[in-house]
Parts: C-alpha cells; sequence; structure tokens
C-alpha cells in the first residue's frame, strides 16, 4: 500500500495533512523501529514486513474498521452490483469482508454505517434491539395531525403480518418531515407515506442509533467513526 494511504488509514490525519508530514521529515519506515529510516515519498510501497514510524512512535492500520458514509443519491447498498455503482466503490481501499448495518433505496441519500466487526453490526441491525434510525423526507404534499397520529399508533403495511411499530413523525418545514422508526422493513419509510396517501419525493437518513451524520462530510465522502461513537452501539444492551 502506498504510504500516505497507509497513514491515513492508520491515523485521524487527510492524505493532505500526511503529505506534510511527509515534508516536515516525521514518518520513517523500517523492517524494525530501530533500524527505520525517513521517507518523505508519498507514493512509497509499504510492504508486509515494514513497520511505520509517526515521531518514532510505531502506527499501525486497525484490523476492524468502524465508517461512516455519506451516500450519495444512484449509489446501490450491496457489495456487488452488475448494473449500478455500490457504495464499497466510495472507500478506498475498502476491507473485503465491510458489512452495510442497515441498507437505503438506491435515490435514499446520507447516513450508513459499514464495518467488518459482524457483532457490533448485528447490534444496529437486529430487530429486537429496536434502534432508532431518523429520516429526513420530502412529500408530495403536506401532512396532517391524522397521518402524526397514525405513524404513532402504528398500522399495517401491505403484505405484512405485524403492525409497524409507533414512529415519530415531525415537520419541519413545508412538505419535508422528520420521521424516526425503530425497524427497518423494505422500503419502510416510503411504504408508510404511502399507505397514507402520500408520495415520498427525496429521503435522507439523519442517523441511526444516535449516531448522526457528520455535517462536514459531502455525499461521496466517508470518514473513520471516533471511539465514542463505536462504543455507543457496544454500550447498549446487548440483544
Ligand atoms: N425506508 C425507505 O423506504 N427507503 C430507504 O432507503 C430507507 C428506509
Amino acid at each position: 500500500m502506498r504510504l500516505d494511504k497507509y497513514i491515513s488509514h492508520a491515523t485521524e490525519y487527510s492524505r493532505a495533512q500526511v503529505k506534510k508530514l511527509l515534508r516536515d521529515k516525521r514518518v520513517s519506515i523500517g523492517t524494525a523501529p530501530e533500524t527505520a529510516t525517513l521517507i518523505k515519498k508519498a507514493d512509497h510501497e509499504v510492504s508486509e514486513q515494514d513497520v511505520v514510524l509517526l515521531d518514532g512512535v510505531v502506527i499501525e492500520i486497525p484490523s476492524t474498521s468502524y465508517l461512516m458514509l455519506h451516500k450519495p443519491a444512484g449509489y446501490v447498498c450491496a457489495n456487488t452490483d452488475s448494473e449500478n455503482p455500490t457504495v464499497l466503490d466510495l472507500i478506498g481501499n475498502a476491507p473485503a469482508d465491510l458489512s452495510i448495518a442497515g441498507r437505503l433505496d438506491k435515490d435514499t441519500t446520507g447516513l450508513v454505517l459499514l464495518s467488518n466487526d459482524g457483532k457490533w453490526v448485528h447490534r444496529i441491525i437486529s430487530p429486537r434491539r429496536e434502534c432508532p434510525k431518523i429520516y429526513h423526507a420530502e412529500l408530495d404534499q403536506p401532512i396532517n395531525d391524522e397521518v402524526i397520529k397514525q405513524f404513532a399508533s402504528g398500522f399495517f403495511l401491505k403484505g405484512d403480518i405485524k403492525e409497524t411499530k409507533p414512529a415519530v413523525l415531525e415537520v419541519l418545514a413545508g412538505n419535508t418531515v422528520s420521521v424516526m422508526i425503530s425497524e427497518g422493513r423494505y422500503h419502510q419509510v416510503k411504504r408508510m407515506f404511502a399507505a397514507c396517501g402520500f408520495h415520498v419525493v427525496a429521503l435522507h437518513r439523519v442517523s441511526i442509533a444516535g449516531i448522526t451524520l457528520d455535517a462536514d462530510l459531502e455525499p461521496g465522502q466517508y470518514r473513520t467513526l471516533t471511539d465514542a461513537e463505536v462504543n455507543s452501539i457496544g454500550l447498549q444492551e446487548n440483544v
């Protein structure tokens, strides 16, 4: 792997910041820390045997990855797809075993969490945990109190054998609403609105289980989750 990529994966530094670290002679490489030599070239290839040091301290790429991605429209939440680009195409050097913790439709934008920690992903998607997910939806017409009550009390969706769990629906402005659901049924938000006579014009996921999409991430960008974000899932009841 290229040295600049290695450092940005092993630390919180962006690729631009990594270039400065290299220029400032803060990075050295060797087969052992004692024999490491200064390297300034961003495209230097790091081999399996190499140790990389930043300011004399060994840095390593963590074996588990926890990522948040700002999904743009047009990408599918799948590991491979013969027709469409996938969210994994947006992740540089994506670990082969990365799983998506809750899929979005191709035209839905917003927060996607990914990890190769299977237990962590399971805690998010397990129906028994009822992780809350908040979406912003633009509708074809304004909602009324009747729909808010219907979402709050739950109702049957066509073909489903259980009523929807209570969902919290709020008007943000005009035809734009916020909806919090604690399930992950197929096309759930669009189907809930359709059942009440509304069409979802645009759908954007804002948060999952209290982890909120970073406002600094442009569509298509991703970042590693902070320890606090990762642990916020682990700290909840283990179901
Ligand atoms: N509900 C939907 O209808 N679509 C999504 O992408 C996510 C939730």
